[in-house]
């Protein structure tokens, strides 16, 4: 029987989402649901004084409008539930603390009533000055420790003597890079139906990426146990971030269906996804790189400042990424914060890595401009064989493969290395390069998997698919584990009833859930080979377990022969199951652990138009165990897809007079579409990982936007000796080229 994990098999939902049938939170019928819409601030700062909901409730349908004057009193503990989630703001004052935030909820019985009386809603309201940009507190940012899924890490860290390192060097670069504030805008966007059984009971239907966040947090603000609280995410629209979180909206549809005694359901607009659910915050970096003439790193220096709100911390980690990329004796890194009158930022799409890893390798092909070496061989120069900043060794790293296979796929030889030199169709050519980076995150997860009469299993856990294919690989584990085909195995997720799994965040899904659904379904496989060889009535009665094989359901041993299926009928026909978890070694911690890939891209700039067009992206990377090749492809194909975006289109653009952010739609928030895609052909190169976690999976949910950035900024300058250090790469930001014309004008520079 050929082996399930790594087979490019269809998703087990495909057909049911092309065709409809995939229902997504807010689709999920409810008996006598009404409809929640709510009213946003348009300060971004001060009190709330009034509203009046008169002209709304003398509306047909109109069931009430709550705000902080008449809104039920949340009987529990309004702190964030744990780490990574958010402090919300639920109509408990009549504190506003930024642009968009809920300060009233319409509550009608059609959806169209409720968007009518919303809009009849009239909010007095008295401001207060307030600062959205870093640049005016950027004098007041303070340090801020780095917290994510791969652990906790001081907010500076400093290797060997940095400012010797820069004496040392024979050429350096110093330089500031700026990434704005991005929105996430997955395609479903942010919503909850929230339906009470009982004053102490709740089922919450809610588009998240970690159902047992939001039970905590409903649980602990409503004060009930968890267990009252059930928590269904069957499909996600996407997520990238700002789904990680439990935001406002969650606890206020909970909020209106208790203190209106009726289901509610309430779904963000597109233009409330922009600020009350997160974002990438506004983030820059001061790089200062050097080395000496041949190209061996002296000094690494990497400062990011990001923005977060007033009253909660959101840290973009954007300097981890030199702690562990390059081999270097002198490293810096230092994090800090400036806080804004905005809404709380979020992880999104790599956090610290696509944006730190922006900075640090445009930094690093400055400096291999300036020593004329290669890109590609100033990093190999700088190979890192152990973390540098830790002085652990990798628990593996193919990072020189993938330099290798994507190199050789790109053709990098045919690169010139002096701008402007290569032309096409009137076009500048431009190649770039960059490195990839991720750290491998592991948390404990549970699972459940049972064997019914029929011989076929049903295996769970309370994970949450976001669209990366969880259905469709665990199946694929499971099948492996239990020696069955995996059209005889279905994998469940998404409900809180189910065996607990970590939030699917920080790329840990694959890696979390496939170990615990591995060690579970092995324990199952073990039990049912025991009860054979203990039942007088088996034909293997009396062999040794370690002798019996087990195929397609067969168990064998020396020519005797059994089933599952007349196992479990001698048993009484009961389904036998096993409950299982995985959770991180200890022996974890001796190792640096990573997934690394290579980025390589070539780009068109229209010399007169200032336009860039990706023409092509060829990434190669190594993420331990692949478990599905066609699904591994789109997930890295994806990823590089929203390089793009990073790299030339998106942009959270914040009116500062007014505090509030201006492009709040997918027409003016620009994303790549088809016509700004190229071919793209993600190389993936299996590795054998035997400590990072049970499944030797490192994850691959978001290593694929890593690096292309700085490839794409990289390959500008290549086309055109313009270097843009400040993202997006817009047409106004590369109008400046030195045609004979132009350099007679006088020049914008920024
Ligand atoms: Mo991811 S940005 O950790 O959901």
């Amino acid at each position: 029987m050929t082996r399930s994990v790594g087979q490019p098999l269809l998703r087990a939902d495909g057909r049911a989402k092309v065709t409809g049938q995939a229902r997504y939170s807010a689709e999920v019928p409810v008996a006598s649901v009404v409809y929640a819409v709510m009213v946003t601030s348009d300060i971004a700062k001060g009190r709330v004084l009034e509203v009046d909901a008169s002209a709304a409730l003398k509306e047909p349908g109109v069931l009430d409008v709550l705000w902080h004057g008449n809104a039920m009193r949340l009987p529990g503990d309004l702190s964030p539930a744990d780490r990574g989630d958010r402090v919300v703001q639920v109509l408990q004052d009549d504190r506003i603390l930024y642009s968009n935030q809920p300060i009233a909820l319409a509550v009608a019985d059609t959806f169209e009533r409720a968007v009518h009386a919303a809009l009849l809603v009239g909010v007095r309201s008295s401001p207060e000055r307030h600062t959205v940009e870093m640049e005016d507190e950027l004098d007041r940012a303070t340090p801020q420790d780095i917290n994510r899924a791969s652990g906790a890490r001081p907010a500076d860290q400093v290797l060997g003597d940095p400012t010797l390192g820069l004496r040392q060097a024979d050429a350096s670069v110093e330089a500031t890079y700026e990434l704005p504030p991005e929105t996430h805008n997955p395609m479903e966007p942010h919503a909850t139906i929230a339906v009470w059984s009982g004053p102490e009971r709740v089922t919450l239907y809610d588009a998240t990426q970690g159902i047992f966040g939001v039970r905590k947090k409903i649980a602990k603000f409503f004060a009930i146990p968890p267990q009252n609280v059930r928590v269904i995410t069957k499909f996600v629209g996407g997520g990238f971030g700002c789904k990680g979180s439990t935001w406002s909206h969650v606890p206020l549809a909970a909020l209106a269906a208790k203190q209106l005694n009726r289901p509610v359901k309430l779904v963000l607009t597109r233009p409330q996804m922009f600020g009350m659910v997160g974002g990438r915050p506004h983030v820059r970096q001061q790089l200062t790189v050097g080395a000496k003439r041949d190209g061996k790193l002296t000094v690494l220096r990497h400062q990011s400042f990001s923005t977060t709100s007033r009253f909660d911390t959101f840290l973009e980690p954007a300097a981890s990424v030199s702690r562990d990329c390059y081999a270097c004796a002198n490293i810096e890194s230092k994090h800090r914060v400036v806080r804004l009158d905005i809404g709380t930022p979020a992880p999104m799409r790599a956090p610290g890595e696509s944006s730190g890893g922006f900075a640090l390798e445009s930094a690093l092909d400055e400096l291999a401009h300036k020593l004329s070496i290669d890109p590609l061989k100033l990093r190999l120069r700088n190979y890192a064989e152990v973390d540098p900043m830790e002085g652990k060794p990798f628990s593996s790293k193919s990072l020189r493969a993938c330099y290798e296979a994507a190199s050789r796929r790109f053709g990098w030889e045919k690169r010139s290395p002096k701008p402007r030199s290569i032309t096409r169709g009137g076009l500048l050519v431009g190649m770039g390069m960059a490195t990839a980076s991720y750290p491998a995150n592991f948390s404990l997860a549970q699972a459940a998997a049972r064997l019914t009469a029929d011989g076929t299993a049903l295996v769970q856990s309370g994970a949450v698919d976001i669209g990366t294919g969880t259905y469709t690989v665990m199946a694929q584990v499971a099948a492996d584990a239990l020696r069955l085909p995996v059209s005889k195995v279905r994998f469940d997720l998404g409900d809180s009833e189910m065996p607990e799994s970590p939030r699917s965040g920080g790329s840990q899904t694959a890696a979390s859930v496939s170990s615990a659904v591995l060690l579970t379904c092995n324990a199952l496989r073990d039990r049912l080979v025991k009860m054979a060889v203990a039942d007088p009535a088996s034909p293997l009665h009396g062999a040794r377990p370690e002798d019996v094989a087990v195929e397609d359901g067969s168990l064998s041993a020396g020519g005797r022969a059994d089933t599952y299926v007349e196992i479990i009928r001698r048993a009484g026909g009961q389904a036998i199951e096993e409950r299982g978890e995985a959770k991180p070694d200890p022996e974890r911690k001796r190792y640096s652990l990573h997934s690394f890939g290579a980025q390589f891209a070539e780009v068109l700039v229209d010399p007169d138009l200032g336009t860039t067009r990706v023409t092509r992206l060829v990434g190669a990377f190594a993420a331990g165990r692949i478990l599905n090749a066609r699904l591994a492809r789109s997930q890295f194909i994806s990823g590089m897809v929203w390089g793009i975006g990073m790299a030339l289109h998106e942009h959270t653009v914040y009116d500062a007079r007014l505090g509030r952010i201006v492009t709040r739609d997918l027409a003016d928030y620009h994303v790549p579409v088809n016509a700004d895609v190229p071919e793209i052909d993600p190389i993936f190169l299996d590795e054998v990982d035997s400590h990072v976690d049970p499944a030797g999976v490192k994850g691959i949910g978001e290593i694929g936007i890593t690096g292309v950035a700085a490839a794409i900024a990289n390959a500008v300058f290549n086309a055109t000796g313009i270097r843009v250090r400040t993202l997006p790469i817009t047409p106004d930001k590369l109008l400046q080229l030195p045609t004979a014309e132009r350099q007679q004008r006088p020049s914008a520079h920024r």
